[in-house]
């Protein structure tokens, strides 16, 4: 409760600045486009062998970052996001929120759709929302945003909007799985006895059950909505923040058959209806930005465009020629695909080298209309408003990926007085990343056209690496025993994150989730 209060005190201070940028002229309005599970391989500037048309010229004309990274799951990088805070600040560490676990993005923690509304956006979330919905309070329209039409969970299907979970407790997340013996691909296939405990539709219009979108594609559905939002934002005279998070390109393998139709060349038939989910975006992000230039609203629109992890190679994704996937933090898993356009970005073509982090969104966008957080908010991310506005070097030295104490520990302990290498962890600090633990699957994998992949020779006991990120992307030469001065110097800071780390959020499974309980439907049951 204290807390609750600490950070209604915070949104009065927010709204004494906004009496003093008031006077000024209108805001930019801010698009935050998120894909979901989109690969770095898979847009046409890195290479993609399917088309990204939109994508492409809207990264073109604006600022690319090639040196973002995200978090490599969903709730993580959401959360991130929202707060500009780390997962060992958040308590959302380890794994994700699954929808039967009574778990959320803890209430404490303003989003940027508070920060936003408090200064006069109006604000505005379509699609995925994956930050919790066990109370009411967890759910979109609680956490700053003034509508919302979409889903609470994480995935689901594209047409019918359904979805089943099954029983989750710290001994059956999905790390634990891996460990178990299964791949990402088992899981995936349902060869793991994944049961269908508890099942339940999850389309919502504010908080209400919608009913009649069966059969509607949910990357059509979502982009109507978001032009709706647009059209009425146009003589609404205050800015809004439209986040539109669509649920494409995650799992299930799903599109209309138009879609695929160019891909017939794509003989892997996951990855060829990956293409068309991909094309079925572009052509949304296009109408969404058509839309945003024949209101007028494009002159001072903000368009940031960012996945929320790395490809998963098994469901289409792709991160070639990056190590890993999804899940794991290698850099297929956390390095992202990420650009900022629209005319108020001053540099035009630019390709950014400058370290970034999902969590630097926040301050980024106050910055990018105007208020100032400093003092006033204890955030990880920093604002990097000026490297992307006007092409000033980033402040960003350092990133840490995560500290997750409940992954089981691997291998032997190697240095005595300082991080335990057994625990999952990376850092990046400049060039150099260290990855300790259990990261998850290391191999290569390459789009299917261009051959099989290369699995990475690691001993199954091997708890410790260093990369020269910057000379070596794809990580392929371990430094770890020729750099034992950088371990130990890269240990030593993760000691220090440790210590300021709040303990993980992963309740058990509550039966009482079961949507039979309420209408059908996925929704709050405390
Ligand atoms: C998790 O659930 C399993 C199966 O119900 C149970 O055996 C185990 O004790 C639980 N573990 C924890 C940490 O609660
Ligand atoms: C939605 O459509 C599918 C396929 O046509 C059908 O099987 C299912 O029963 C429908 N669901 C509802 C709630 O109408
Ligand atoms: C948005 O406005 C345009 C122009 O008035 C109109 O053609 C279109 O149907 C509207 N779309 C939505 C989804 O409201
Ligand atoms: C984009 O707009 C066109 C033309 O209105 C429409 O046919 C198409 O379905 C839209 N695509 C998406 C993904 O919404
Ligand atoms: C938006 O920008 C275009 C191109 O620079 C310009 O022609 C137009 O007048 C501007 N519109 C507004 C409303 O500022
Ligand atoms: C925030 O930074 C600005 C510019 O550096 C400074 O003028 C202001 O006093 C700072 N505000 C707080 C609350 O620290
Ligand atoms: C760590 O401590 C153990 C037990 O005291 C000792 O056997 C081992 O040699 C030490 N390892 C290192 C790397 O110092
Ligand atoms: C991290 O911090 C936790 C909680 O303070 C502590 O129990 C644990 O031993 C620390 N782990 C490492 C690897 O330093």
């Amino acid at each position: 409760m204290k807390q609750i209060v600490g950070w209604k005190c915070l949104l009065l201070i927010l709204n004494c600045l906004k009496t003093v940028t008031c006077a000024k002229e209108q805001q930019p309005n801010i698009v935050l486009v998120v894909a979901d599970d989109y690969g770095y391989r898979d847009i046409g500037y890195h290479g993609a062998e399917f088309a990204t048309p939109t994508l492409n010229k809207l990264a073109a004309e604006g600022v690319k970052l090639e040196n973002y990274y995200v978090q490599p799951i969903c709730s993580p990088t959401r959360s991130q996001l929202m707060t500009g805070r780390y997962q060992i600040h958040t308590g959302l560490q380890h794994d994700i929120i699954w929808p039967s676990q009574p778990n959320g993005l803890p209430l404490q923690f303003p989003t940027i759709a508070d920060l936003l509304k408090s200064v006069g956006y109006s604000t505005h979330a379509i699609g995925k929302w994956h930050l919790g919905f066990y109370k009411k309070e967890y759910t979109p329209l609680y956490r700053g945003f003034d509508s919302f039409y979409g889903y609470w969970e994480g995935g689901e299907d594209y047409y019918t909007y359904y979805h089943c979970d099954s029983f989750h407790n710290r001994s059956t997340p999905t790390d634990m799985r891996i460990l178990q013996g299964y791949t990402n691909e088992d899981i995936l296939s349902g060869k793991y006895a994944d049961k269908k405990t508890w099942c339940g539709y999850d389309l919502r219009d504010m908080s209400e059950p919608v009913t009649n979108m069966n059969g509607t594609y949910s990357t059509h559905l979502y982009t109507k909505r978001a032009i709706d939002v647009i059209n009425r934002s146009k003589n609404a005279g205050k800015p809004f923040f439209l986040y539109l998070a669509y649920q494409a390109v995650h799992a299930p393998m799903e599109v209309p058959a138009e879609y695929t139709k160019p891909y017939a060349f794509i003989k892997n038939k996951n990855r060829r209806i990956y293409a068309g989910m991909v094309s079925a975006m572009d052509e949304g992000v296009r109408n969404v930005t058509e839309a945003l230039k024949s209101t007028g609203l494009w002159n001072n629109t903000v368009f940031i465009f960012t996945t929320d992890n790395g490809g998963q190679v098994h469901a289409g994704g792709n991160n070639w020629p990056l190590r890993g996937l999804k899940h794991t933090l290698w850099e297929g898993g956390v390095r992202g695909i990420g650009f900022v356009t629209g005319p108020l970005v001053q540099q035009q073509g630019k390709v950014s080298e400058e370290l970034m982090h999902v969590s630097d969104w926040f301050p980024t966008i106050a910055e990018a209309v105007g208020v100032q957080i400093n003092g006033t908010l204890k955030l990880d991310g920093q604002s990097q408003w000026q490297m992307i506005s006007k092409g000033s070097l980033g402040s960003r030295k350092e990133i840490l990926h995560n500290i997750d104490i409940w992954t089981p520990l691997k291998g032997k302990m190697l240095y005595n007085d300082t991080f335990d290498t057994r625990v999952r962890a990376a850092i990046r600090v400049g060039d150099f990343k260290l990855v300790t633990g259990h990261p998850g699957d290391d191999t290569w994998y390459p789009p299917p056209h261009l051959g099989n992949p290369k699995v990475a020779k690691t001993d199954s006991t091997k708890n410790c690496w260093l990369f020269n990120v910057k000379l070596d992307p794809t990580e392929s030469s371990d430094l770890s025993d020729t750099r034992p001065d950088l371990v130990q110097e890269l240990l030593n800071r993760l000691v220090i994150y440790n210590s300021t780390a709040v303990p993980p959020l992963y309740p058990q499974s509550d039966p009482n989730c079961d949507p039979k309980l309420h209408g059908g439907f996925w929704g709050p049951w405390e």
